[in-house]
């Protein structure tokens, strides 16, 4: 292992879900969306970024025609999201009316992002809307939402890996973890100082 590498797994405090589980679930959903939108054409919309590896990996389990696009958001304080206030930074490029659209999610925290996200899809008539997130924290939901297909549940913790971020890092763990202690009053620090340049 080198030292970059060792780094990173070092930073984890708790392995949520390995590799293979999450492999072996995304196996499991993909064929139900299968069945569920042959003859469909369904289109996968994902919110960049912490959706990439999830949106990766299930859509090489997908074997039914399809097409995919993806939205940014720009970071709001949860305050801004609860008044609804998310701002797209990028829009989806395919045309949505009268298509059956499947909403990719790494996880649903709060719900308040998705459901501002439904809102604004809604609004240009899909034939169909679901989503479909791998991680829910349904302990922490303030919005009922309508969840057609959930990898897992997770207990109220801060998760990163398997492309989800703290402060854009630990992206890139293979699987799913808690962040030790002192690394969350590190980054706050690190990232705080380089906003001021120093
Ligand atoms: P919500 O609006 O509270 O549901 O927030 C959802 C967004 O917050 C997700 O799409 C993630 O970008 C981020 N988020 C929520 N929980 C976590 C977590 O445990 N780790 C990393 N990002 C998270
Ligand atoms: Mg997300």
């Amino acid at each position: 292992m080198d030292k970059l590498k060792r780094k990173t797994h070092d930073a984890i405090s708790q392995i949520l879900f390995t590799e293979d589980q999450i492999k072996n679930r995304i196996y499991e959903l993909a064929k139900t969306v299968n069945e569920d939108y042959k003859d469909k054409y369904p289109i996968f919309v994902g919110v960049l970024k912490g959706v990439f590896i999830f949106m990766a990996d299930l859509l090489r389990k997908i074997d039914i025609e399809c097409e995919v696009d993806f939205l940014a958001i720009s970071n709001y304080s949860n305050d801004a999201r609860r008044r609804g206030v998310v701002r797209l930074v990028k829009d989806l490029d395919i045309p949505i009316e009268g298509r059956h659209v499947l909403f990719i999610e790494d996880v649903i925290d709060t719900g308040l992002t998705l459901n501002y996200l439904l809102r604004n899809l809604q609004e240009r008539s899909p034939a169909s809307l679901e989503v479909c997130t791998l991680f829910d924290k349904p302990t922490r939901r303030l919005i009922e939402l309508p969840i057609l297909y959930k990898g897992f549940d997770l207990p109220d913790k801060f998760i990163v890996g398997y492309g989800l971020d703290y402060y854009e890092q630990y992206r890139n763990i293979p699987y799913v973890g808690t962040l030790r202690a002192e690394i969350f009053q590190q980054s706050a620090c690190n990232s705080i100082k380089l906003k001021q340049g120093l």
